[in-house]
């Protein structure tokens, strides 16, 4: 499916967050495309709290990896500061994958490893807000 949502306000993008998170099963995996400032890690930030998590979900961009436990395990990667695929590979993230949810900002690098049913959002500045485009193979009502 392919489908776009316009986010007027945060509100909207929480929403979209909203109704994600109670579609979400362990092993999916969302890649989120955008420019800088785009909202990737506002709207991981409202999923996850959506999920169940407590604790502070945050920029992995110098850790490049965080985890946190909501109603699922799920792992946070920022892959912006990576050069090559073998450093994504270093990661581990064909084990990671499996036992949870895993969300990746900057995903081009793990293109490779994205399955044809990973979630693709792409979060694009419009001329006074944003939109949101989500394309998968999944059955996802939005
Ligand atoms: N509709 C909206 N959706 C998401 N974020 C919004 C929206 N409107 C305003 N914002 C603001 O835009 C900012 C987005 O920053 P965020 O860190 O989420 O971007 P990012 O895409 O993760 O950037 P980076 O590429 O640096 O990781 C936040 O400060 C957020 O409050
Ligand atoms: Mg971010």
């Amino acid at each position: 499916m392919k489908k776009i949502i316009e986010l007027f306000s945060e509100k909207d993008t929480e929403k979209f967050a909203e109704k994600l998170a109670l579609q979400l099963e362990n092993g999916d995996v969302i890649a989120l495309y955008g420019e800088l400032g785009a909202g990737k890690t506002f709207f991981t930030q409202k999923l996850c709290s959506f999920l169940k998590v407590t604790e502070n979900v945050s920029s992995p961009s110098y850790v490049l990896m965080n985890e946190y436990s909501g109603i699922m395990p799920i792992i946070h990667l920022d892959l912006y500061r990576l050069n090559s695929e073998d450093e994504v590979l270093e990661l581990g993230l064909y084990d990671v994958i499996e036992s949870g949810l895993t969300i990746i900002e900057w995903p081009k690098l793990a293109e490779k490893l994205l399955t044809k049913d990973v979630i693709r959002i792409y979060i694009n500045y419009k001329n006074k807000h944003r939109e949101a485009i989500i394309k998968t193979e999944k059955e996802i009502l939005l």
